[in-house]
């Protein structure tokens, strides 16, 4: 096993989890090399990260030099071979089992260490549909991070029947010793640890306000004044994304046909519609974008 301590770290989309896990490498004193589709995506991707490290200088968390270095690690590219020389390598890319597999696919190509970790940030599909798509599957595990991730301490790590101790032993030291997150172990099913808890009761919440049953204001308001939790299910979809939650539940409904994993006809309109929650600016309630 490679015990050189993993110092170039590679994240493919700078969505809302690609671009968190790029700020907490950067702000870990990694090298963070982003992969974006575009110049225009790679570009909204940077701005999402330098807001996000912005909110951290206000409100006292990081210092302005802090940001600055921070910034000053992140590199972008819209190719995939710049990855040769990465030790670690996070795909945080649309929950769609065919693009994933064709990255892991060209990634496994790339990435030259035998050693180095080819993770996936799925929230939901089997780790081992992706890493036999590549020849190397012992490289592959997940590693789940969770949104919003500079502050959520919690990384799933996801072993298949195939990865190496060596890899998982590898991810599971730069979770723990250099981004300061916490692990927990997690076979490879669908849903993991936390989905399998979580989206049932998020797809019962629609339900209940599909249904007429209660407001989605009511829905929310329960949870948290009832159950102390931060936010309700309404609105910890909207945070998610609609389309990341029906692409959970598709997962999990494929891979063990329980009812109460099936999307609700409500989230496959407004996933239909674009209305993809804080993203896009309206889900089951409105938002400002920035
Ligand atoms: P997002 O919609 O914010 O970002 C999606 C990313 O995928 C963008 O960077 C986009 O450019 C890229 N992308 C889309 N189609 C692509 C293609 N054909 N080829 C290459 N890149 C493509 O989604 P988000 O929320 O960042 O989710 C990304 C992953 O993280 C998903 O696998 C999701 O399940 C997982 N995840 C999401 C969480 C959440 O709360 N949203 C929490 C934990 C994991």
């Amino acid at each position: 096993m490679s015990t050189e301590k993993i110092q170039r770290v590679g994240v493919i989309g700078a969505g809302q989890m690609g671009a968190g896990i790029a700020e907490v490498c950067a702000r870990a004193h990694v090298d963070v090399l982003v992969f974006e589709q575009t110049r225009e995506l790679a570009a909204a991707g940077r701005a999402r990260i330098l807001r996000s490290l912005d909110r951290g200088v206000s409100s006292g968390k990081i210092t302005e030099r802090e940001r600055e270095q921070a910034a000053w690690r992140l590199r972008f590219t819209s190719d995939l071979g710049d990855f040769a020389d990465r030790q670690l390598v996070v795909e945080a890319v649309v929950e769609s089992e065919e693009v994933k597999t064709e990255i892991f696919r060209e990634l496994d190509k790339v990435v030259t260490d035998p050693d180095a970790v080819l993770a996936s940030n799925t929230s939901s599909i089997p780790i081992m549909k992706i890493a036999v798509a590549t020849e190397n599957p012992e490289r592959v595990v997940g590693m789940h991070f969770f949104n919003p991730v500079p502050v959520l301490p919690l990384i799933e790590l996801v072993t298949t029947l195939k990865t190496s101790e060596a890899v998982s032993a590898r991810a599971e030291a730069f979770a723990g010793e250099v981004l300061g997150k916490q692990v927990v172990r997690s076979s490879d099913r669908s849903g993991f640890v936390v989905n399998a808890l979580l989206v049932p009761y998020l797809l019962s919440a629609i339900r209940m306000v599909e249904s007429g049953f209660a407001t989605k204001e009511d829905v929310d308001k329960a949870m948290v004044l009832g159950c102390a939790h931060p936010m309700g299910p309404l609105a910890l979809t909207d945070l998610v994304g609609l389309d990341t939650v029906k692409s959970i539940a598709d997962s999990m409904y494929t891979e063990f046909k329980e009812p109460l994993y099936s999307a609700p006809p409500l989230l496959m309109r407004m996933v239909e519609a674009g209305l993809l929650g804080k993203k896009t600016g309206t889900g089951f309630y409105q938002y400002n974008r920035g």
